[in-house]
């Protein structure tokens, strides 16, 4: 048949199939790699050196904070594989389709890292990240003289800039928050206020908020888990309502909402043409890629679906309950390295398959497509 065949030239496998790889909990803890995740890495490849792939995968996490293109660096060095860019799906990474509408509006870029970047490597032309927009408004956190780490310049207003260009029309958060206290305040303040700290007005629709993610805890160094994005959401969606009287309008992106499986979906099938049309290796990233790597052509009616997409996380709550909702062809794979510790399956959100770590994960998958 010849669709088959279109992709196993390359595959050397019975069916086409392409591996989502969630990072936390899987293949990284903290700064570190989890077990042999290096070494599971390297049997998706027909030659690490060059690049070349020998099985479509990608990264599918719910954290952020940096372009696509440097956590793909990152990744590399920690991996010990060539990550390119567009193998690699942030919380944020959906985004970028909001980037027409945002197109001559202010936007508010929140969370951990450089979620600024991020945003303009999206087209997103005018965005503020949290620390610079608190400079904007002298006295806005009254603790800040309590804060060692906050440098104290404020940046006068200018009174000359129209309220219309200084005003937020969204606040995206990217990757978790690191001052709770003054982003809440703040973010409040936009909320409530149209976008422009200063005022209260019940009359002015509040501006949209969008989140990344909606983990409610995950698994970092720490014997116990940390709060996540989601009880950053909850803290926040508690004060507005207490505040206002009214339900925070927010959108969460992120594991388990199923556009982001089909958004990973069209990646691993467009990282398999990819690897049929160019029958070579996918080069290592760069800090300098840009981000237009991450334009992918849309896949073609005629290319032959990836029969098989696997899923490999350890949070039952966002990795395999997102697979079970999609459904097929998405196999879900729930390991016992992070979030994830019980004996058997989880109660509410049984995995297709349960295994120890990445290393068996990806053992059973090549042994079952082999
Ligand atoms: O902030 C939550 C994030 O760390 C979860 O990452 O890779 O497990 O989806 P991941
Ligand atoms: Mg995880």
């Amino acid at each position: 048949e010849p669709s088959l065949h279109y992709y196993n030239r390359l595959n050397l496998f019975r069916n086409a199939f392409g591996i989502a790889f969630d990072i936390d909990g899987v293949l990284i803890r903290g700064n570190e790699t989890i077990g042999r995740a290096p070494d599971a890495l390297r049997r998706l490849y027909k030659d690490v050196e060059r690049g070349e792939l020998l099985v479509p995968y990608i990264f599918l996490t719910n954290g952020g904070g940096t372009t696509e293109a440097a956590r793909a660096v990152v990744l590399t060095r920690q991996l010990k594989v060539p990550v390119n860019p567009i193998q690699v799906l942030l919380g944020h990474t959906p985004f970028k389709s909001f980037a027409k509408r945002y197109r001559s509006r202010r936007v508010l870029a929140v969370g951990k890292g450089d979620p600024a970047k991020a945003m303009t490597s999206y087209g997103f032309p005018k965005v503020v990240k949290m620390e610079d927009f608190y400079k904007e408004f002298p006295h806005i956190d009254p603790l800040e003289s309590f804060k060692p780490w906050v440098k104290n310049e404020t940046i006068p207003t200018d009174m000359h800039t129209p309220a219309n260009e200084r005003q937020i029309a969204a606040v995206f958060v990217c990757s978790d928050p690191v001052d709770w206290g003054g982003d809440l305040q703040v973010l409040c303040d936009v909320l409530r206020s149209g976008g422009l700290p200063g005022n209260v007005d019940s009359n002015i629709p509040q501006p949209p908020i969008f989140f990344a993610a909606d983990d409610f805890e995950y698994p970092a160094k720490f014997p116990v888990p940390r709060f996540g994005m989601g009880a950053f959401r909850i803290a926040l969606e508690t004060l507005y309502v207490k505040l206002t009287k009214r339900p925070l309008a927010f959108t969460s992106f992120g594991k388990p909402k199923p556009i982001v499986y089909h958004l990973a979906g069209k990646s691993l099938h467009n990282i398999a043409r990819m690897m049929h049309l160019q029958d070579k290796m996918l080069l290592p990233s760069t800090e300098t890629s840009t981000a237009s790597t991450l334009e992918l052509p849309e896949p073609r009616e005629e290319d032959p679906p990836l029969k098989t997409l696997y899923m490999i996380g350890d949070n039952p709550e966002t990795d395999i309950a997102g697979a079970i909702r999609v459904g097929r062809p998405w196999f879900s794979i729930l390991v016992r390295s992070g979030y994830f510790r019980g004996t058997g399956n989880h109660d509410k959100y049984p995995a297709d398959k349960v295994v120890d770590d990445v290393y068996e994960a990806v053992d059973f998958i090549l042994k079952r497509e082999g």
